[in-house]
């Protein structure tokens, strides 16, 4: 979601803010802004649309203008007012003196706002953050001193923020606070940053100081002070930052998607690696905080994510209870929140997030913590709120993933369920037994299979291109791959607005059926295994209502060979394992249509990559 960026030190603060907001547009964003502080005066540029705008605005303007040293900068992705120039930020004060940059949502700035109007101010904006910007200049009325004015100002506000204020007559200084929002502090020499997230600043520096909740900073060229809600200053507590700029490079391929599709392999391994040594050895999960005898007290488990992570979750229920036996419930993060979930000490409560900030299942584990279950997260980002939430902390090292449609992360993600289910049966002695034993040699072998499909993907390629203009997409299956289904309805929608569903197979003689005609492809995931023959009767019902029928499957027989229009052959691969696999040939489709239509596949209209707000 929104992108803040700001800089204080003694190059050119327009080139790194403009440069770290072009590493922050996969967060998503509808519009952008920029104020810097040049000859005690602010000066604020803002645009609708791309970061390409606000750069042919800036390349207008006079040099003496932009020449500073000191600015902050942001991408707004609209939660209050249109994505309108007016409501792009930086926002400012009635004299255009304090400037402000938000990521958030202050959700009393209605009960604020009368007051503020009272006192005088005249509001431009539709948005929440203009209300923080009167706020804070009435406050740095009083008191004359900018953190101060924050400080005083944050005790007021609900909700969830990340922001960057400036003042013009204190141009040796940005004042930087957090709730609920990410924000981190770049150290550097002479220099320093803040940035919502690592790409922005990772070209500067690889120390940084996270923000947390309730704390506000005072940044100079030369000085960071951080202070806690009580206003005590606190001590610096400052982190290495735990990736590469190469990690930001496409390498040669067209989009950061299909890049991290074809990391997937080397993502498999890597996960793997000192955790499963040989199907004969137990998995070694060092990141379980919890007993042999504390896990086998566990009774129940609750996942909880949202969108591709709750998938991932999706397809770990049916491991989980395969595995352990243990009754697994998954729910989308924002249906677990505002509602007496039943979970206690033994419930083991898993959060699945790449981001670790998205803000439903921040909200849904801090409330799964008050009933003092046991919080085990699964992320990408060891360094986000969430991991600093968990009483075990099972980070997935996909590498950072640029793309908005996630896809290394899921696999990923389902990489961590296999060895925390295997993990968990092994140590509770539910399962001693050779389907534990197989799952393991799978995993081992996986990363070559998934090469197989990567290696040649023309037929793939080929079928985009035929089903490409069909304006809606059923995807079927059953089992451990009705998730599958929902996963690849979602990446195709996501990239190329195409309306897709996914459906249990069996699903579609209750309903969606009704849709079928030849303008509606089926898509359906079989495997060979116990469902295979059910889903292949609910392709002949397909079949019968003229729609096209696309088959991906490891096995077909003579006498169904004509069923499918199009068909695309996974390696051989075990029920329980297919997931995996299948996904992938999934990913590619929605990929290639969405490149063939020519959307921007890696940061499609209206998705933001983290989402912060609730
Ligand atoms: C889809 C996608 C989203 C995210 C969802 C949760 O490709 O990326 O559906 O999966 O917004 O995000 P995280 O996993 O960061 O909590």
């Amino acid at each position: 979601m929104c992108g803040i960026v700001g800089y204080i030190g003694k190059k050119r603060a327009v080139d790194v803010i403009l440069k770290g907001l072009s590493y922050l547009e996969y967060r998503g964003y509808d519009s952008a802004g920029i104020a810097l502080i040049s000859d005690n005066t602010a000066h604020i540029y803002k645009a609708p649309g791309k970061l390409s705008n606000l750069k042919e605005i800036l390349s207008l303007e006079k040099e003496e203008n932009i020449n500073a040293n000191i600015g902050i900068g942001h991408t707004r992705w609209a939660t209050h007012g249109l994505p309108t120039e007016i409501n792009a930020h930086p926002h400012h004060c009635n004299c255009g003196s304090l400037t402000i940059v938000h990521n958030g949502i202050i959700e009393n700035y209605k009960d604020l706002k009368p007051d503020l109007e009272k006192k005088g101010c005249k509001f431009l904006s539709q948005t929440d953050t203009e209300v923080a910007a009167h706020l804070i200049a009435h406050e740095f009325a009083d008191t004359k001193d900018l953190l101060k004015a924050v400080q005083n100002a944050v005790k007021k506000l609900k909700g969830a923020y990340a922001f960057c204020v400036t003042h013009k007559s204190m141009p040796d200084r940005i004042i930087a606070a957090r709730k609920n929002a990410p924000l981190i502090i770049g150290v550097g020499e002479g220099e320093n940053f803040i940035a919502s997230d690592i790409p922005a600043i990772i070209e500067y520096t690889k120390k940084a100081i996270y923000l947390s909740d309730n704390q506000v900073a005072e940044i100079k060229t030369d000085s960071i002070k951080i202070y806690d809600e009580n206003d005590n200053l606190i001590a610096n507590k400052v982190e290495n930052l735990p990736f590469e700029p190469i990690a930001l490079s496409k390498m040669g391929y067209k989009h950061f998607m299909l890049k991290e599709i074809h990391e997937q392999p080397d993502v498999v391994r890597n996960i793997l690696i000192d955790k499963i040594k040989s199907e004969d050895l137990a998995v070694v999960l060092d990141d379980v905080k919890l007993s042999k005898e504390e896990l086998t007290k566990i009774n129940r488990i609750q996942i909880i994510a949202c969108g591709t992570s709750l998938h991932a979750g999706l397809v770990g229920k049916y491991i989980f209870e395969e595995l352990t036996g243990i009754p697994v419930d998954v729910e989308a993060s924002s249906e677990y929140i505002y509602r007496n979930t039943i979970a206690d000490k033994n419930t083991l409560v898993i959060g699945i997030s790449q981001s670790g900030e998205t803000a439903d299942t921040i909200t849904a584990i801090k409330q799964a913590k008050e009933k003092n279950s046991h919080i085990l997260i699964i992320t990408n980002r060891k360094d986000s709120a969430m991991a600093r939430l968990a009483d075990s902390l099972l980070p997935i090292n996909a590498g950072i993933e640029v793309s908005v449609a996630a896809t290394k992360s899921y696999m990923a993600q389902l990489l961590s369920l296999y060895l925390l289910a295997i993990y968990t049966a092994e140590n509770i002695g539910a399962k001693e037994n050779n389907l534990v034993k197989e799952i393991k040699k799978e995993l081992l072998t996986l990363p070559s299979k998934l090469e197989t499909i990567l290696n040649d993907t023309k037929n793939i390629e080929n079928i985009a291109k035929k089903y490409s203009s069909f304006k809606n997409f059923i995807f079927i299956a059953r089992g451990i791959n009705y998730p599958t289904a929902l996963e690849g309805a979602l990446k195709l929608k996501e990239i190329s607005y195409i309306n897709a569903t996914g459906y249990p197979a069996g699903e579609l003689k209750h309903g969606p059926i009704a849709m079928l005609d030849e303008t509606m492809p089926v898509l359906a995931v079989l495997n060979k295994g116990i469902v295979y023959d059910k889903v292949l009767s609910n392709c002949e019902e397909a079949k019968a209502r003229q729609a096209k029928l696309i088959g991906v499957t490891n096995f077909i027989d003579e006498k169904h060979k004509n069923l499918f229009d199009d068909t695309v052959i996974i390696p051989e691969i075990p029920d329980i394992v297919s997931p995996a696999l299948n996904i992938v040939v999934l990913q590619l489709l929605a990929y290639h249509i969405s490149e063939y239509l020519g959307k921007d596949v890696d940061q499609p209209r209206n998705l933001a990559k983290s989402v912060t707000v609730e």
